[in-house]
């Protein structure tokens, strides 16, 4: 738990950093999981800066996003495919080819070859290092939302009400919100060696209280990282709030 959302990021931040920087000396890759949304970009920004100022090199970086909107041309504004070029990857040094992001185009016939292609992806690269996470109101880590089994592999779902509700000033509307998505599944999340979910601000107490403290259940994914050898929760002081 940290004061504020900015030491967090800079924690996890510099976590990553180190685990890059000794990659890179022996000369492997360092594969990232990463996720969209609010809650990463302070961690981005960070990273950014480390890349224009550090001289932190990500040529050796492989990354794979959790999620994507579907359908959902890459150079729309709502694509997390635009987001990820705008946010991180434009300002640092990876390898377009080293970067994978669902793909919102795919024709609905080929959605389910596309999500067994990009499991496939992962394993190739020797699995994911470290996967950063954010947490929905509904408990969902990427968009598996309530009902999303252990065992759930990368495939299409459909979004719970809250998170169109919570998506849709973005969207200017919540009818104008997908309705689907494509998403890793909680079991690809769980496979990561190292997994750092963040979450900050009041608004997302109760479900990081319920994720930590509930037994693990379907009704809340996240609450499945309890179980993972080696999952941090990163707070600031308000997501923390509702902790006993
Ligand atoms: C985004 C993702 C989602 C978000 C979550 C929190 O790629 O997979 O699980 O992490 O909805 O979103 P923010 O950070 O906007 O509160």
């Amino acid at each position: 738990i940290f004061p504020t959302s900015t030491d967090a990021a800079r924690h996890v931040a510099t976590l990553m950093a180190k685990m890059i920087r000794e990659n890179n000396a022996s000369g492997v890759p360092t594969v990232l999981g990463l996720a969209t949304g609010s809650t990463p970009v302070g961690l981005y920004r960070e990273l950014i800066r480390m890349h224009k100022e550090e001289n932190l090199d990500f040529s050796r970086v492989v990354t794979f996003n959790l999620d994507e909107y579907f359908p959902m041309p890459k150079d729309d504004s709502h694509s997390y495919n635009r987001w990820m070029q705008e946010t991180l990857f434009s300002h640092i040094n990876i390898k377009p080819e080293n970067v994978h992001i669902p793909d919102g185009t795919v024709k609905p016939g080929a959605v389910a070859d596309h999500c067994e292609r990009y499991e496939e992806a992962i394993r190739k690269a020797g699995g994911i290092d470290i996967q950063i996470l954010g947490i929905g109101r509904t408990g969902h880590i990427g968009f598996n939302e309530p009902g999303s089994p252990k065992t759930a592999r990368t495939r299409l779902v459909t979004l719970d009400p809250v998170t169109k509700r919570d998506a849709a000033s973005g969207f200017f509307g919540e009818e104008n919100v997908p309705q689907q998505a494509i998403t890793m599944g909680t079991a690809t999340i769980l496979e990561a060696r190292k997994v750092i979910l963040m979450a900050f601000g009041e608004h997302k107490a109760p479900t990081v209280q319920k994720a930590v403290e509930n037994p693990p259940s379907e009704s809340i994914a996240a609450s499945f990282l309890q179980e993972h050898s080696d999952s941090t929760f990163i707070l600031d002081a308000a997501a923390a709030s509702d902790l006993t």
